[in-house]
Formats: structure tokens, C-alpha cells, sequence
């Protein structure tokens, strides 16, 4: 049978790949810091286990020997990054070093995930052939695990993807459309980036193309994002609309006049023909995620 390690199972994107996976007829086994918060506890082996315990990390590799890897985890605060670089590295780019060599000696693929913010954001939507150019901490190292994964003998995938958003079992961790959504409810004033275009992404839709990419052991470098290319600010509106909210709490604000710690590619997007044609991946557009996410957070309450 497939054996599937899947890293950061507590995480957005490593919850969604889970539930998809445990439809198919695959042994998998999920990684993820302290105890299992995820809703459904079955069909899956749970291993508690922070990834930069090198040794931990070898014995499962030892005892499960999974034809495949899908490492989610990774310090996404990108803001977060630029305050503490140590970590940022310590997670983004050592432990993808370390989990590339226990690839390499039990001829796992390695699917590792990264990001939009390895380009400037001054030439988007970008293909998978544009030369990333990266503005922040998070990105550079994002990129340098990019080199870490491309170097590796074992084959190996990296899926670039763009504002993950969706419904998370245990509600810790917020993203886009659900900051939005809350906010407005509790009508508080937010202000909401105009001048960053992004192609927001459904969990649901990423966590489909890497089990594509894990069943069809498919190598190299695939864009996926959502189909279309909106600013945050847009993205917010389409939120506020679709849940009938007052948009009147949303304040416009521009990157200059926010100052984040972290410099933000302004215009990014996907190019992502290769991933429809490769993975045969049909993501959904904004409307339909956000009835998605709204028939889950009904199922919750
Ligand atoms: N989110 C986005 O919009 C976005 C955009 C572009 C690319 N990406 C990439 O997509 C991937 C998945 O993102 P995501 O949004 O699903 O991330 P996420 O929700 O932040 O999940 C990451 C998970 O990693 C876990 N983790 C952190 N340190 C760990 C450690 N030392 N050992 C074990 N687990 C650890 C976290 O555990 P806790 O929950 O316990 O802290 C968290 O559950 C990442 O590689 C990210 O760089 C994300």
C-alpha cells in the first residue's frame, strides 16, 4: 500500500490534505506538534512530533518508509519571519534539509510547499519558469528550502501556492476570508490592503493537487492558486457580500501607508496551466469557495 507521511496535519492546508486522503485507499500517517486537533481522529496514524527532532523525524522514517512525503509545516507569519530570522531558518530551510536526506536515503518523494513571495511582485501573474526574486525573510527562505528540495537525487515536487483559505476543525488559526467574515460580524474596523493582488487559494482545491502530485509521483515545480487575480481588497468585498456583512468597516489602506515588518510583492498571481494540465487540477473560483466554507462553518455550529 502507498504509504503518505504528511507533515503539519494541525495546520490549514496539512488538515485538508488528511481528510481527502483518508477517502483512498492509502496508509497514512500524520505529523504535527502536540496534541491531534483534528476533528476526526480516524483512519490515520497520529505521531505527536515536532519536526526539527532530527532523531523522532528518523525513527518514523525507519518504521513507516513512506514512498511519499507532503511537508506543509513551516513558519507562515511573514512578519513574524523578519522578527525571528533563527526560527524562520531553523524551520523553513534546516528541517527541509534534514527531511530531504531521510528522502534521499528511503527514495521518498519529497513534495514540499512554497509560496508567491519567492517573486517581487513587480512582473505577476508569474509562471513556474520567472525568476523568483524574494523581498522578505519568508520568502528568501522559502526559496532557499526551494533549493535545498530541487538539488535532492530523490524525486522531488514544489507546489507554490497563494493565501490558503478555508475552514480549520479547531478554529486557531485564522486566514482571509475568515478575518474578514469575523471582523465585519463583530463590527470592528479593519483595514484592508487595495494595491496587493493575489489569486486566493481553497485549502481544499491545494490539498487535491498534492495528493495528485503524490499519486501520479509528479516532479518539478507546479503553480496553484485559485483561478483568479484579485486585490485583498477585492477579495474582502467578494467575502463581505457573499456573508451580507457591512462592508463600511473595511478601511482601504495601501502597503506604504501600512508598514508591515515585512516588504509584501505587491502584484503576484499564478500562472497555473501547468498544474491543470499535469495534475488535472480545476480549482474552484471565489464564489464557490466561499459556499464551501460557509456550508462548513454551518456543519460546525
Ligand atoms: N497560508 C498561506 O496563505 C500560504 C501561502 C503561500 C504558501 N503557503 C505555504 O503552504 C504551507 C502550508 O501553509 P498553512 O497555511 O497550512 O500553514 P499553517 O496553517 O500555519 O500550518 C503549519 C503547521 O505547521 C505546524 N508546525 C509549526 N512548527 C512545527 C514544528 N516544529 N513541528 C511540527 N509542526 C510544526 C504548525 O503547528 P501549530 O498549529 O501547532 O502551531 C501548523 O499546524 C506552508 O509551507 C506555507 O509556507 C501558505
Amino acid at each position: 500500500m502507498h504509504t503518505i507521511l504528511v507533515t503539519g496535519t494541525n495546520g490549514l492546508l496539512g488538515q485538508k490534505i488528511l481528510y481527502a486522503l483518508k477517502k483512498l485507499d492509502v496508509q497514512i500517517i500524520a505529523v504535527a506538534k502536540g496534541p491531534n486537533r483534528t476533528a476526526n481522529k480516524y483512519g490515520y496514524h497520529y505521531i505527536d512530533a515536532d519536526v526539527t527532532n532530527t532523531t523522532l523525524m528518523t525513527l518514523i522514517f525507519e518504521t513507516y518508509r513512506p514512498q511519499t512525503l507532503i511537508h506543509t509545516v513551516a513558519l507562515t507569519n511573514v512578519d513574524a519571519c523578519e522578527t525571528q530570522q533563527d526560527l524562520c531558518w531553523q524551520l523553513n530551510v534546516t528541517v527541509v534539509e534534514q527531511l530531504g536526506q531521510l528522502c534521499q536515503k528511503h527514495h521518498t518523494h519529497f513534495i514540499h510547499l512554497s509560496t508567491d513571495f519567492v517573486f517581487d511582485g513587480t512582473a505577476g501573474p508569474y509562471s513556474e519558469t520567472d525568476l523568483p526574486n524574494p523581498l522578505s525573510v519568508y520568502g528568501k527562505s522559502k526559496l532557499a528550502s526551494e533549493t535545498v528540495v530541487s538539488s535532492l537525487p530523490t524525486p522531488w515536487a514544489i507546489i507554490r501556492t497563494i493565501i490558503i483559505y478555508g475552514v480549520v476543525d479547531d478554529g486557531q488559526r485564522s486566514n482571509l476570508v475568515l478575518w474578514v467574515k469575523q471582523a465585519l460580524e463583530n463590527k470592528q474596523t479593519i483595514n484592508v490592503i487595495t494595491d496587493q493582488i493575489r489569486n486566493p487559494t481553497l485549502a481544499e482545491d491545494l490539498a487535491n493537487a498534492c495528493i495528485a502530485c503524490a499519486l501520479q509521483k509528479a516532479t518539478g515545480i507546479f503553480h496553484v492558486s485559485g483561478p483568479e487575480n484579485l486585490s485583498i481588497w477585492d477579495c474582502a468585498i467578494a467575502t463581505a457580500t457573499f456573508f451580507n456583512l457591512d462592508t463600511a468597516f473595511m478601511q482601504p489602506i495601501t502597503t506604504a501607508t501600512l508598514k508591515q515588518p515585512a516588504m509584501r510583492p505587491l502584484i503576484t498571481g499564478f500562472n497555473i496551466q501547468k498544474a491543470k494540465t499535469v495534475l488535472h487540477f480545476k480549482p474552484h473560483t471565489l464564489q464557490q469557495g466561499l459556499a464551501l466554507v460557509a456550508q462548513q462553518l454551518n456543519n460546525k455550529n
